[in-house]
């Protein structure tokens, strides 16, 4: 048995260390915002290479409160990417902003810049790429566009925790950086959490406000806020796991390169990152034309797997006013159908990782020979 993910590997290895920060907690009865979420948020700024950083209560309510803070809203149209989970595009849309998509680049499976200024409109006030998978997206380009067309730019870079750009770290290139913090995530908290960075004080300022129903000081509301808060116990806890995150995400970046070392025969698609990033690899995804096959060869042999995401935001019922359709955003869509995402955290063994390639080469990589990524891109290029 391998499970996709293994909280419980993470929680035993730091039993003591987290059992007495959430007991710190607890005994301070801090329970709401508090010292020890002031602590974490400090460390994550400085981790983040950024000078502020806010702590929410989600990964969502960091998206939606660094639009606000850009000053989103009805009217305005914010250019992201469908590959990616809902929340994106739910909090653009919570803004009463319409999302507009773009396709994504079929190597690197994130926002192609090249479609960018094609999308941009007179209403166009933002664009949010995704660092997927952990990956950033090509933020030289997309910072360069955005600057000649006077737009604010929000990575979401709820999975990419350290994942670095040319030496620059995930949120800090951007005007403002959105993280998660949900337990699965690299950095997870014990419940949900999340955080808005940015170098800029006037927009950390604004977000603080947000989180805490806009008060000033207590009982004195200066703007119309929300209940974004985090908690003292995750505050805790997240700070316990900062002295953690290198260490963690060095070992994920080892289990990938032995995926690509088992792998590279095969030529399946496979995250492809670029010489100057820092993939952080929270998700390690295979694309196989023969899915199916796969899922079933992974679940017989007791191996656990996910897909991010079966179904892109822009073919979601829930999503459907928004008017896109099949075919809209190919690459998309052919991730969509392809993806598959092996086990992959910190306390995965090599042997592991070597059951998981033997149970594949079974069940489908050994027609290998359709799933060159190069083809694939070529076939949807013309
Ligand atoms: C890319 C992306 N954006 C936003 C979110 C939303 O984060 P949360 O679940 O903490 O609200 C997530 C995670 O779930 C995510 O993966």
């Amino acid at each position: 048995m391998i499970p996709f993910l293994d909280l419980k590997a993470q929680y035993r290895q730091l039993k003591p260390e987290i059992d007495a920060a959430i007991s710190r907690a607890v005994d301070s009865t801090q329970f709401v915002l508090g010292p020890e979420v002031e602590a974490f948020e400090e460390r994550f700024a400085s981790y983040c290479n950024v000078r502020h950083c806010v702590a929410v209560n989600s990964g969502t309510s960091a998206l939606h409160l660094a639009l606000l803070a850009a000053g989103i809203g009805p009217g305005d149209e914010v250019i992201t990417v469908s590959m990616t989970f809902v929340a994106t595009t739910a909090a653009i849309l919570l803004t009463g902003a319409k999302p507009v998509f773009v396709d994504v680049d079929p190597v690197t499976w994130t926002m192609n810049p090249s479609l960018i200024e094609a999308a941009i409109t007179r209403r166009t006030r933002a664009i949010v790429p995704v660092h997927l998978h952990g990956l950033m997206a090509e933020m030289d380009e997309i910072m360069e566009i955005a600057r000649r067309h006077n737009l604010t730019v929000i990575e979401d870079a709820a999975q990419a925790h350290g994942a670095e750009y040319k030496g620059r770290r995930a949120g800090s290139i951007g005007d403002l950086g959105c993280f998660s913090f949900y337990p699965g995530k690299n950095l997870g908290a014990y419940g949900e959490g999340g955080a808005v960075v940015s170098n800029c004080s006037k927009f950390a300022r604004r977000i603080s406000l947000l989180r805490d129903w806009g008060q000033e000081s207590k009982y004195n509301h200066v703007v119309q806020g929300y209940n974004y808060r985090m908690d003292g116990i995750q505050g805790a806890v997240l700070d316990v796991k900062m002295n953690h995150i290198e260490a963690w995400t060095e070992a994920r970046r080892s289990v990938a390169s032995y995926y690509d070392q088992l792998l590279e025969k095969h030529r399946c698609r496979r995250p492809v990152p670029p010489a100057h990033s820092r993939h952080v690899y929270h998700v390690y995804a295979v694309g196989l034309a023969q899915r199916d096959a796969a899922q079933k060869a992974l679940q017989a042999a007791g191996i656990g797997f996910g897909i991010h995401y079966p179904v892109p935001v822009h073919l979601q019922k829930a999503y459907a006013d928004l008017g896109y359709g099949t075919g809209d955003l190919p690459i998309t869509e052919l991730l969509a159908n392809q993806l598959l995402s092996l086990p992959i955290y910190a306390e995965l063994r090599q042997e592991q990782v070597g059951e998981v390639v033997k149970e594949l080469e079974k069940a489908v990589l050994a027609e290998s020979a359709s799933f060159d990524p190069r083809f694939a891109q070529r076939r949807l290029a013309g």
